[in-house]
């Protein structure tokens, strides 16, 4: 959630530390800080609020420190104000946090029962105190945080420095990623590889349990035993142009026109295209053989495994049991035996996604991950990977890491598909060359943004916003109102479009727009009656269809005409204009597209 930054440089660090937690302030920003150590004392510089605000801070009152740690925040405990903000620290040790210390209030309660005074309401600086009590008892560094690590419960990533200590910085790691970066004479830290791509490409991550020395001349890693270990250097792919915002005026514009290329290297590497056949690496497990799929993610990543859930019972014809994972991690869902259970995640590191994905690890399942981030923890911990080639989605609202989700998963249900001879080669070569042909699909969609102009009219002037679809379009219609509602702040809801009339057909007057996603699929004909019924009590309809418009029989308010295409494969195109309305509407409206309040790109905590 927060993003952490640390670097041992050879010239004052300030601008690098600002320039380092400017790519990460899509994990948190509702505050930053940086602290250095200036003439072997420990000073800092935090501003609440975004982090020009911390820029303009630092212009004012500068640091000239070498060593130096940084902060953007996500707040979990205490409100974003600045004395909240990280660092943390006292005279002697200054600590930049991500994740949540569980323990924190009886690690307080003994600390200020030996005289420590607390300053703040964070969970994080019962840490820095801990460290600061065996720093007064004579310890040196490295040996204080080695004892306060037996003390902290929870999930964490830590950077720390010292007064009096200009060559030293010390980082651990329990549940939140943290990478080290080596450079030439000097070190960085960060929370992901992203933060350090202006300075370094050759990556260090560390392991779960882990915690680092670092100085300028290389680091020392040891495990949570406190073993001497070595982790590989690699170099790291996050190049700077990666993350840039190009000539667009959002990221999450960026990257909902990127889908087209994205999604093709994503297909490329699951399917033989030039023979129309899938090509799935080995998951370990004969798909001939499982008897059940189990489906669990968080937000956007479960939607698009609700999508696979249709399509793995639709082309498998095996049962599939889906929920989010913060309800089937405390739900002691009985397993079968020989299940695959797949996660979904663009981050991989969400804690939900996590905790279920070892439910279903120690239950005897197969485990297969869909994530963006290779180097993650939910990807590390499972038995098979299947990597999107999303490339960094730096929008909080996602878009691009969506429907390369299902673009892997319309493969894996082919695959199984293929597996228990559910679909003959025919059927095979036929749904692989829909998928083969959706970038292009996509490519065209994205070049009519003028038909947007009128939907978002009415939507920026809507109080609710209905979103309907049946099928595979339920799922979309759910993103649909997600997307909306993240970033335009608009209250939204998705509906499957038969249970319209168990409820939420009592809130439709003429002010109520209802969004229908409807390809003329074999149930559009009653996603059709569902539209009369709205259209009868004065609700304007905006149809998303492959259609002509008069097909709804009634008055539209909005129409975006949709290419034919393959049932299969409706859901990633008809992806697009609901990214697309969302995106408008907010751009409309004024909000902040990429940066949307209270929430948070990389959940780590529950
Ligand atoms: C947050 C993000 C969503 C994302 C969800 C799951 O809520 O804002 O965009 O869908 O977490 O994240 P994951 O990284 O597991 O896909």
């Amino acid at each position: 959630m927060c993003g952490i930054v640390g670097i041992l440089g050879k010239s004052a660090v300030s601008t690098n530390l600002v320039e380092a937690l400017r790519r990460l302030e899509y994990r948190g920003y509702d505050s930053a800080g940086i602290a250095t150590v200036e003439a072997g004392s420990l000073a800092r510089r935090r501003a609440e609020g975004k982090l020009r605000n911390l820029e303009t801070r630092l212009l004012s009152d500068p640091l000239d420190g070498r060593t130096g740690i940084g902060h953007t925040r996500w707040a979990t405990h205490g409100r974003p104000i600045e004395r909240n903000a990280h660092p943390h620290m006292t005279a002697k040790v200054s600590v930049v946090h991500n994740g949540i210390i569980e323990n924190f209030r009886e690690l307080k309660a003994t600390l200020e029962a030996k005289g420590h005074r607390f300053e703040t309401d964070t969970d994080t600086e019962a840490v820095v105190h801990l460290i600061s009590d065996s720093l007064d008892r004579g310890l040196d560094p490295v040996a204080a945080v080695q004892e306060a690590l037996q003390h902290i419960k929870g999930a964490f990533a830590l950077g720390i420095i010292f007064a009096g200590y200009d060559d030293l910085m010390i980082a651990a790691r329990k549940g939140s990623p943290l990478a080290i970066g080596h450079g030439s004479g000097e070190m960085y830290l960060g929370s992901d590889a992203i933060a350090l791509a202006p300075f370094t490409d050759t990556i260090t991550y560390l392991e779960d349990g882990d915690w680092a020395v670092l100085r300028r001349s290389g680091v020392e890693i040891f495990d949570s035993e406190g073993a001497r270990v070595d982790r590989p250097v690699i170099n790291a792919v996050a190049s700077s142009l990666l993350v840039d915002k190009g000539n667009y005026r959002h990221f999450m514009l960026k990257e909902i026109h990127e889908q087209p290329e994205v999604i093709s290297h994503t297909l490329a590497s699951y399917l033989d295209m030039a023979n129309a056949r899938v090509a799935f690496p080995d998951l370990g497990v004969d798909l001939a053989k499982i008897s059940r799929v189990t489906i669990s993610a968080c937000g956007t990543a479960y939607y698009a495994g609700l999508v696979a859930k249709y399509w793995i019972e639709r082309f498998a014809r095996l049962p599939v049991d889906i929920d989010v994972a913060s309800e089937m991690r405390y739900r002691e869902t009985p397993l079968p035996k020989d299940g695959l259970a797949v996660f979904v995640s663009q981050s991989g590191e969400t804690a939900d996604t996590l905790a279920t994905l070892r439910y279903c690890k120690d239950n005897g399942q197969r485990i297969a991950s869909v994530v963006n981030v290779r180097s993650s923890t939910i990807a590390r911990e499972s038995h098979a990977v299947l990597p999107t080639l999303a490339g960094p989605e730096i929008g909080v609202a996602s878009t691009k890491a969506f429907t390369c989700q299902l673009s892997v998963l319309a493969g894996l249900a082919i695959a199984i598909a293929r597996a228990r001879n559910t679909i003959t080669p025919e059927e095979e070569t036929e749904l692989v060359t829909a998928l083969t042909e959706v970038p292009r699909h996509m490519a065209s969609l994205l070049h009519h943004d003028e038909n947007y102009l009128s939907i978002t009219d009415v939507l920026s002037k809507a109080r609710d916003v209905l979103y309907l679809g049946r099928g595979l379009s339920f799922p979309i219609a759910l993103e649909g109102a997600l997307k909306l509602k993240e970033i335009s702040y608009i209250h939204a809801e998705g509906y499957a479009a038969g249970e319209l009339k168990h409820g939420p057909i009592a809130l439709i007057d003429e002010t109520v727009p209802v969004i229908v996603v409807a390809p003329e699929d074999e149930l559009f004909e009653k996603t059709v009656s569902n539209l009369q019924e709205v259209a009868a009590r004065g609700g304007q309809i905006i149809l998303i269809s492959d259609a002509e418009p008069e097909k709804a029989g009634c008055k539209l308010a909005g129409h975006i005409q949709m290419p034919k295409v393959a049932p299969l494969v409706a859901p990633l195109l008809y992806a697009i204009p609901i990214q697309l309305i969302a995106y408008h509407t907010a751009v409309q409206i004024g909000t902040d597209v990429d940066q949307p309040r209270n929430l948070a790109k990389s959940v780590t905590v529950e």
